[in-house]
């Protein structure tokens, strides 16, 4: 079994799980026999934004906000960009964020087992390809394109390299149930191949191996990685295409203070004036999502992603307005505990597949019309985040719902 049926409880559990395509327990000479004959997909598009015509998003792993802003590596790239420093991830652990980066949502999940998000729950890369941009993601180490195994080791040493549960995309049943999709799920290998003929795409999320990341090692080898990874790329010109990178951590390593993490956006998309500065904005992990809307002007995921703040660099050209956190329980918002879900493994803590909003509309975005079609003639049950009955120890990822 890859994942417990008792990670959830009720009637829906079943029907929203479904096994997913291929087995974990492959052996590596399947997973090389795989390899030689893997699917992989490099389109390229040049849809101009209103800010940046390429997002690049690098995730970093488990270490606290003061950690990070010590480290000479993270500095180097602190001053070359925007220093967002009150950017908040969502919860603990791993696994729940990165599903939430892409999809405004982590449907309850409170670990890091093997989960499939329902195919019928879509995620930024619908709203990508819907005014056709390129997007692809780049997992170090991850042993072929479209790999759905829940983890890749190094095969000299054993220890740990790719791990699915870093790799959003791949979650989703929407992304692995079509094949060109998965086949945009690509190694670090690829990314070089794509830099070097000039086939990156315009969205794409680069995950480091579990040494790069500083999930098995420190924060010391995660930011020599970054200067490795990303210096060069910054003087390379089929990679700074008025590109916007974010720099980010999924979770603070420290449960008990919140969790806020260091972010740094960087690239030639950041103007000069904005060189060496910081924005103290409230975001979480939600508002990658919402700027990448907000910039090419996408229709929204109806979750989220809607009431998310939009980087403030952005928001300034798209007519978004920054909404301040107000109320007095800033401060005792910790963002370190799950909330009831399809995913939640804590006994009484099920709730159904929430609902997206079908009827958003955040400065004129609105929601995709192909979720609208799936979902409204369940709306109003189960309302999004209508909270109809909300069970205790419901913590919203953001501030309430209104935009
Ligand atoms: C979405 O998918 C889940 C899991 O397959 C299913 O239980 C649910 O009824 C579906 N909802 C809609 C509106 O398609
Ligand atoms: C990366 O993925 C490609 C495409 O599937 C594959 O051919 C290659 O062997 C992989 N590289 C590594 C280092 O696993
Ligand atoms: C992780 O990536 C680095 C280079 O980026 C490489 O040296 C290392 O062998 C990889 N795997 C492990 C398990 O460290
Ligand atoms: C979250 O942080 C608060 C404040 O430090 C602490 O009391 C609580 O136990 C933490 N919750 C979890 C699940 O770690
Ligand atoms: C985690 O983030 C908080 C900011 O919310 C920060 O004050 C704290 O330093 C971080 N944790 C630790 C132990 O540094
Ligand atoms: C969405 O809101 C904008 C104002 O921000 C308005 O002009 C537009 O008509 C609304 N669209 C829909 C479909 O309600």
């Amino acid at each position: 079994m890859r994942f417990s049926r008792t990670l959830v409880a009720g009637s829906l559990a079943s029907a929203a799980i479904a096994a997913p395509a291929s087995p974990t327990a492959t052996s590596a000479k399947d997973v090389y026999a795989a390899q030689a004959t893997a699917l992989t997909r490099s389109p390229t598009s040049h849809v101009k934004g209103k800010v940046f015509d390429r997002y690049v998003s690098i995730w970093f792993e488990n270490t606290d906000f003061d950690m990070a802003a010590a480290d000479p590596n993270f500095q180097y790239f602190a001053k070359k960009g925007i220093t967002l420093s009150n950017n908040f991830a969502l919860t603990h652990p791993s696994e729940p964020n990165y599903m939430a980066a892409v999809g405004g949502d982590y449907l309850g999940l409170d670990g890091d087992p093997f989960v499939s998000v329902p195919g019928n729950v879509s995620s930024v890369v619908d709203l990508l390809e819907d005014k056709g941009i390129s997007w692809g993601m780049y997992q170090e180490d991850m042993p072929y394109s479209g790999f759905e195994g829940s983890g890749w080791v190094n095969q000299k040493n054993g220890a740990n390299d790719y791990v699915r549960k870093h790799n959003p995309e791949i979650m989703y049943t929407s992304v692995v149930n079509n094949k060109d999709r998965a086949a945009q799920v690509k190694n670090l290998t690829m990314f070089y191949e794509d830099l070097k003929k000039d086939k990156l795409p315009q969205w794409m999320f680069v995950t480091p191996n579990m040494t790069s990341d500083g999930h098995d090692s420190s924060v010391t080898v995660a930011g020599v990685w970054l200067k490795t990874f990303l210096a060069p790329l910054l003087k390379d010109k089929n990679f700074m295409k008025n590109t916007l990178v974010m720099i980010t951590f999924d979770e603070n390593e420290t449960y008990s203070t919140q969790n806020r993490v260091f972010s740094v956006l960087v690239g030639d998309a950041v103007p000069k004036e904005l060189v060496g500065t910081t924005d103290s904005n409230y975001y979480n992990h939600y508002s990658e999502i919402s700027t990448v809307e907000a910039n090419w002007d996408l229709f929204t995921l109806g979750r989220w992603d809607v009431g998310a703040n939009v980087f403030a660099n952005v928001a300034k050209h798209t007519d978004d307005r920054l909404r301040k956190w107000t109320g007095s329980d800033f401060n005792t918002r910790y963002f370190n505990y799950s909330y009831p879900g399809i995913f939640n493994s804590k006994k009484g803590k099920w709730a159904p597949q929430p609902v997206p909003d079908v009827h958003s509309n955040r400065s004129g975005r609105t929601t995709l019309p192909a979720i609208k079609k799936t979902w409204e003639k369940e709306q109003p049950k189960n309302y999004y985040h209508g909270q109809l009955e909300i069970p205790d120890g419901y913590n919203p990822p953001v501030y309430p719902y209104k935009y």
